[in-house]
This record gives C-alpha cells, structure tokens and sequence, in this order.
C-alpha cells in the first residue's frame, strides 16, 4: 500500500515536472571560515560552502526555494535575496534587525520564499554588517517554459560574471569603522567569480584570471552581478559589444553597447555574441570608477578575466597560456576612473522591454537628501571627514534596534518599544545648500510609514558639489519604476518635464548619479518593513538608509501572515559581532 503511494506521488511529481509545475529548489548554505590563496596570501574569510563567490541558486520562475543556513561561522548572520519581491513574505527577508534577529553562531535557519512575476538574474547576500563583501553569489530566474521563451535570441550557454572585491581585514571590524565614521580601510582587489586576474602585483599569471572559454559564432547569456562594497564598475571585453536585454530581473529594450557600468547591488543581463576575429584570447576588464577630487582617492581597482576561443590560441600559444605570457591578448579601453557620464548615459540609455503602465495618481511624494554629515566625538578638536562621517537621509543618520527587530516590533504593534526610532522627515529639514561643508547629523532608527497600495514618488538628490558620491539605492521588497535622472538640482517645475512615463526601467536599485538625482515610483503592494540603503557599503553601513512600513491592507490577501515558528530570536544572542 505505501509502495503504491509512493508510486503515485512519483508520478505525480514527473507529471508536474513535465508540465513545467513550480518545484522547489532546495540548498544547503553551510557559512564558515576557511583560508583561501589570493595574491599570494591565504587569508580567513567568511564564506557559504567554502566557496568565493557562493553557489548560485537556479530557479524556473514560479518555483519555491528552501535555503537551509548552517551558520559555523563566528557571526551572527542573516541573508537576504536582494530584488525577490516575497510578497506577503517579509520575514524571509533576511535583513539583520530589520526583519529578523541574526542566526546566531552554531544555529540554523531555512528561509523559505517563492520567485514569482520576476525573470533574469538577482542574487543573494549575507545582510549584517560587512559580511556580503565576502558571502554572496547569483540568484538566477529563467522562464518557467524554458530558454525558448526568452524575448531574445536563445543563448548558447549562460555564464555567471560576479564582481567582486578581496578582503584581507576583519570584516566585522571593517564594518565597526564604518558605523564610527572612519572611511579608510580598503579591499586589497577586485575580482571576477573570486579571481583578482593577472594585473595585481604577485599574482600576475593568467591562472589567477576568470577564464571564460568560447566558441567562434555563437551567444552567450552573461548574468553579470556587482556584488561589490565599494565602487561601481565599468565592464568592457576587448573586440566585443554587448546586448544589453535585463537588468534587476526586468526585461529590457536590447541596448546594444561596448561597456556596461553597474553599481552595487545591481545586476545586468547582457548577450555577448562570439564572433571576434581573429578566434583569439580578449581581456574582459571590469574598472572601478570613483569620484574626482576632492575626494580623498582610493587605489585604482581593476580586475581582468579573460574571453578565451576554443580555435585559438595554437599549440605553442597553449604552453605560452600556461605560464603568465599574455602579451597576444587583446586589451579593451577603459573609461576613466572619473567618468561620470558613461554611467550616467548607460543608466539613462535602459527602457523596459514589455512596459507597464505608470501609475499617475502619486500619493505621497518624497523628497530624499542623500549625503555625509559629520560627528565629532568627545575630547576632538578637529573632525576630520574621512573618520567622523556619516552617511544620512535628510539629515538622519540611520541606526538599527539593537534589542527587537523593526518588523517584529512592528507585527506585534510595539513600534514605540523601539528607543532610537524616528519618523523620517519628507524632506531635508532646509532644503540645505549641498555646500561642501558637511552638515551635522543625527542618529536615529528612522521610518517611514506608508499606507497600502500608496502610490509612493521619492526623488533622491546627490549633493550637487564636489566631495561627494553617486547614490546606487536599493529597496527591499518592490522594484522602482525609474522614471528620469538628471545633473545638478532637482526642480520640480522643469524636471517633471523630463519624466519618461511611456517606457521606464523597473529596477531594484537606483543609481543616484554624482552630482544628480533620480525619480522613482513604486507602489506599496507588500505589508511589511522594507530597508531601504545606498548599496555602497561606505554609505549603508555609516546611515545612509531609512525603513518603510507598508502596513497591511483590507484583506487576508494584503496581510502580512505570522512569522515561522522557528524564526530566530535575540535573546541568547551573544556572537562576538554586533549589529548596533
Ligand atoms: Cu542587497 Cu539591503 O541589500
């Protein structure tokens, strides 16, 4: 009798897989410490599965995934899967004291979510303190009915190109520095899939490259992720452009282009078709760029893989390959570190593929200041910006509970029991001169409550003079739709003008350029407490960040359902890192 159970319900299960049924796709996470050689060092990271990047997690769209944590690391540790929309699912979330309390050390949790109405690449990431600098890895969504029904040509073969930065410090105490507003420490690389490439003295060899090998006439998916803290990256492979079709799991107008810039926390869907001659071996460099001085310079941070023909390279090449000679490979021209405005037309240059209508009838509209303000701690004479800085919305700097996460808070309708919390003003307190002295700030765990199905516009702002940053801000839970960017001040008389109301990009982050602003509508259909941050680690790590409380709508439907039983719990909470 239980054999013939068995049976059927394996037919059952092949019958559903045959039809394309939502399955669930299952891994296990175990996070710990393991040495690992880069650059000639073996340094302790924090990593899932001894691996750097992490695994990628495939899903059809519309399947479920259970992602079982084993947590053997030292921290306590949460992970999010940045851009899944987890309607009515908030408590999978997996931000640190937002949503949830860390998984404490020797503890597990399996966070369970369904992928639904999304298609393209998204990824996953550890999200409490520093730790995503070295715990993370894609999240890949292809269409329920297979790669013929992707809105452009069937690629060949898809290949994940994670961007990311090597570590040597302490993570935990990188992300200390931050939260004290010292902004010195630096990774020592940039990597790509975890390899620094052959430019960083020491390594120098082809071995310590990303190789991505191709043949002559075919089409390539690359799933590019920057999963980097500190830079937005400009992407070029020498001899080749790319087709631009995704970005943030939202389909895209083919764009077609010889650099891609992506900033942290985004991701980009791009096709690269192999039909270079002669079928040799291409750099594919991926360059950090930063803002020009006055701001204090970082190292110049380049990394390069390298996009290898299977016709090529000959016999003799081959051996020449095995040690470092590469000097018969092809090497693309970057963009400057400086430039702004490659970033700025690329970002602009995006339009969504299979357009939604805009809603017009906006409810509330939000005006966020995003800069660095300064503290000076006591007994100091002088502050210095570059380890007194702060990073604020409207002038708040943002700080997590430390005892009860906001969305438990928040369930429970205890919000108040929450010391530090502040609702977050509409607008900067003056609508502040972005003059270049820093304005002082103040620390507070700042929210915003919105109401159901608001339609909600929020218009960031970059200080528009010099020593200071792009913004890539990212909100949890809800895709934005981008509706324009622009240089210098926002002015809503002219600049609502400008509004691209047809076609506009659906995007989990928004790059706020240097010295601009953006627009960006969404609205609330998810109850729940949302963070929203700069994804610069710098910025999100110091308060350049704030919390939305969509609350519940009329429904069961629109109600946020109860947290899992086993979710966990601060009360034993006693790792050696600390998330306050
Ligand atoms: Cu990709 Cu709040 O993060």
């Amino acid at each position: 009798m239980a054999a013939m159970a068995v049976l059927v319900m394996f037919f059952v299960a092949a019958a559903l897989a045959a039809a394309g049924g939502a399955e669930l796709v299952e891994h296990t996470f175990v996070v710990s410490q393991v040495k690992l050689n880069r650059l000639c060092n073996d340094t302790l990271v924090t990593v899932v599965n001894g691996q750097f990047p992490g695994p990628a997690i495939e899903v059809n769209e519309g399947d479920s995934v259970a992602v079982q944590v084993v947590n053997k690391s030292p921290y306590g540790l949460t992970i999010h899967w940045h851009g899944v929309k987890l309607q009515l699912n908030c408590w999978a979330d997996g931000a640190g004291m937002i949503t949830q309390c860390p998984i404490q050390p020797n503890k597990n949790f399996t966070y369970r979510f369904d992928v639904a109405g999304q298609k393209g690449t998204l990824w996953w990431h550890a999200h409490v303190g520093s730790l995503r600098a070295s715990i993370h890895g894609a999240l890949i969504i292809r269409p329920r009915s297979g790669a013929s029904s992707y809105p452009f040509p069937k690629p060949d073969k898809e290949i994940p190109i994670v961007i990311g930065e090597w570590w040597e410090m302490d993570l935990d105490q990188l992300d200390k520095n931050l939260r004290n507003g010292y902004h010195l420490d630096m990774p020592r690389a940039a990597t790509i899939n975890g390899k620094p490439g052959d430019l960083y003295n020491c390594s120098g060899t082809v071995k310590d490259s990303n190789i991505v090998k191709v043949e002559h006439g075919k089409t390539y998916l690359l799933r590019i992720v920057n999963a980097a803290l500190s830079s937005e990256y400009y992407l070029k492979i020498a001899g080749h452009k790319f087709t631009v079709v995704a970005a943030d799991a939202n389909y895209v107008k083919p764009y077609i282009t010889d650099v891609i810039a992506i900033a942290p926390g985004e991701t980009v869907d791009a096709l690269l078709v192999t039909d270079a001659h002669p079928a040799g071996r291409y750099y594919m460099v991926a360059k950090a760029s930063q803002s020009p001085k006055p701001v204090p310079q970082i190292p110049l941070f380049i990394t390069r893989g390298i996009v290898q023909y299977s016709e090529g390279p000959r016999k003799e090449e081959e051996k020449a390959l095995s040690d470092s000679s590469t000097s018969s490979i092809m090497a693309p021209e970057m963009p400057d570190e400086h430039d702004a405005a490659t970033s700025f037309y690329f970002h602009g240059n995006l339009t969504s593929l299979q357009p939604q209508p805009v809603p017009a009838n906006v409810h509330e509209h939000l005006f966020y200041a995003l800069d660095g303000g300064f503290f000076c701690r006591k007994g100091e004479s002088s502050c210095n910006n570059d380890t007194n800085m702060m990073g604020m919305v409207n002038n708040v700097s943002f700080q997590l509970p430390t005892t009860t996460p906001l969305l438990q808070a928040h369930y429970h309708g205890n919000m108040s029991s929450i010391g530090t919390l502040r609702e977050l003003p509409d607008r900067a307190p003056r609508m502040f001169n972005y003059s270049e002295t820093l304005e002082p700030t103040s620390k507070a765990t700042s929210v915003r409550r919105l109401r159901y199905n608001a339609t909600v516009e929020i218009v960031f702002q970059s200080p528009v003079l010099a020593d200071t940053y792009a913004n890539p801000m990212h909100l949890h839970g809800h895709d934005f739709l981008v509706l324009a960017q622009g240089f210098g001040q926002y002015n809503a008389e002219t600049d609502v003008a400008t509004y691209n109301l047809v076609d506009p990009p659906v995007r989990n982050t928004v790059h706020v350029p240097l010295f601009g602003w953006a627009a960006v509508r969404f609205v609330t259909n998810n109850p729940g407490v949302w963070f929203m941050h700069c994804h610069f680690g710098h910025h999100s790590s110091s308060g350049m960040a704030a919390a939305f409380v969509v609350e519940n709508g009329p429904t069961l439907d629109s109600t946020l359902p109860p947290p899992p039983e086993d979710f966990p719990s601060c009360k034993t909470y006693n790792s050696r890192v600390s998330y306050e």
